[in-house]
């Protein structure tokens, strides 16, 4: 297997640095989108099992990357606590529920079995490279369950917050995200990145409080399943300084950090930093961002590539293709 991405978050040796994408299957992607035709809504697919390994492994097949995410969204464990999930055609998810945080289910690993099934058979499909299991971090699901689309803003979440009503819950969450993590890494993945999309809503107070308090516990739980963990946040700029002793072995930043003096000081493993917009240039600036990026790593292991967020769906599945390539070009001196 080309474990290139699990060594150099060991901080091994290696010759160059290995690079996945971050929605990297998806509906950039032509033959993305001739699957996703075969079921109606997004909820139907992700839990049609064929189809979701098959999405898993266009990555591998079209882009030829160091590691596979497997395919399925982060309100996945919302709907066994309650929630129920739907994805309105081009409005992104909808939740429903009564927003009573005591009806709020425990969940068990096997309420969401499909999951389990899709990573046995991306494992069974390829052992070429590792396979990232995934989750959204705890602050994340509950902006879901309260605000439905938090790119309006985290109105009812931060009341919520400060009324002090939101502790159990994510309390619950965590508990139920560290049985849903346990499942996948039972089930065979390699990795697991946690997505923390939406604490970048948040002051720097709070995301310490409501935050990182839940982040810490949650983190330290799951790293006992001994599987590399990697964090995921956006508002990298801000936060990163409350992260410095995150449990996790490597932490996945966006663009708004400078990434030479914070390798320098931390000790995790970093992934990402190239700005995704990148890739709507032409091809000479795709390659000059990306060696100017990889050229200013201050270490020569302990760096993942990847963009600061994930893939859009008008990005080019060939300027993609490209991306990847020079990223694998580029040799460690
Ligand atoms: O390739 C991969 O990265 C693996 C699959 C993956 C998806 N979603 C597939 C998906 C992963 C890891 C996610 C995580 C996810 N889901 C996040 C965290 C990452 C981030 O982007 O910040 C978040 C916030 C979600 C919630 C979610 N799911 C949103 C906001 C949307 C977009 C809605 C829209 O229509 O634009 C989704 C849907 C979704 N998840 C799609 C895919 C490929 C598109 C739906 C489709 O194909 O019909």
């Amino acid at each position: 297997m080309n474990d290139l991405i699990l060594r150099s978050i060991r901080g091994e040796k290696i010759e160059r640095f290995p690079v996945w994408l971050m929605r990297q299957a998806g509906r950039y992607m032509p033959q993305y989108r001739e699957l996703r035709e075969k079921e109606r809504d997004f909820v139907s697919f992700y839990k049609n099992v064929d189809l979701s390994v098959k999405a898993s492994l266009l990555p591998l097949e079209l882009l030829e990357v160091d590691a596979l995410i497997i395919f399925s969204d982060i309100l996945v464990p919302l709907e066994p606590m309650g929630v129920e999930v739907r994805f309105e055609e081009g409005e992104g998810p909808k939740l429903y529920w009564d927003g009573n945080f005591k009806s709020l289910k425990r969940i068990s690993y096997e309420d969401t079995s499909f999951v389990l099934e899709i990573i046995r058979g991306v494992k069974a499909s390829q052992s070429e490279v590792p396979v990232i299991g995934f989750c959204g971090g705890p602050f994340t699901l509950l902006s879901y369950m309260l605000d439905g689309s938090p790119h309006k803003g985290l109105r009812n979440t931060k009341l919520c917050l400060w009324s002090g009503e939101c502790k159990q819950a994510l309390g619950l969450l965590v508990e139920n995200l560290v049985e849903y993590v346990k499942g996948q890494i039972l089930a065979g993945v390699d990795l697991i990145q946690v997505f923390d999309s939406w604490v970048l809503h948040l002051s720097y107070e709070d995301f310490e409080d409501y935050a990182n308090v839940y982040l810490k516990d949650f983190i330290k739980s799951i790293k006992e399943f001994n599987v590399p963990v990697i964090y995921f946040f956006r508002g990298s700029g801000s936060f990163l300084k409350a992260l410095k002793d995150l449990p996790a072995d490597c932490i996945s930043v966006d663009w708004t950090v400078d990434i030479v003096e914070s390798m320098k000081v931390y000790s995790h493993a970093f992934q990402g930093n190239l700005d995704p917009y990148v890739l709507y240039a032409d091809l000479e600036t795709i390659r000059r961002k990306t060696l100017d990026l990889l050229r200013c790593i201050p270490r020569k292991t302990r760096y993942v590539f990847n963009l600061g967020h994930g893939l859009m769906p008008d990005m080019e599945l060939e300027k993609v293709k490209y991306l990847v390539q020079v990223v694998k070009s580029y040799r460690i001196a």
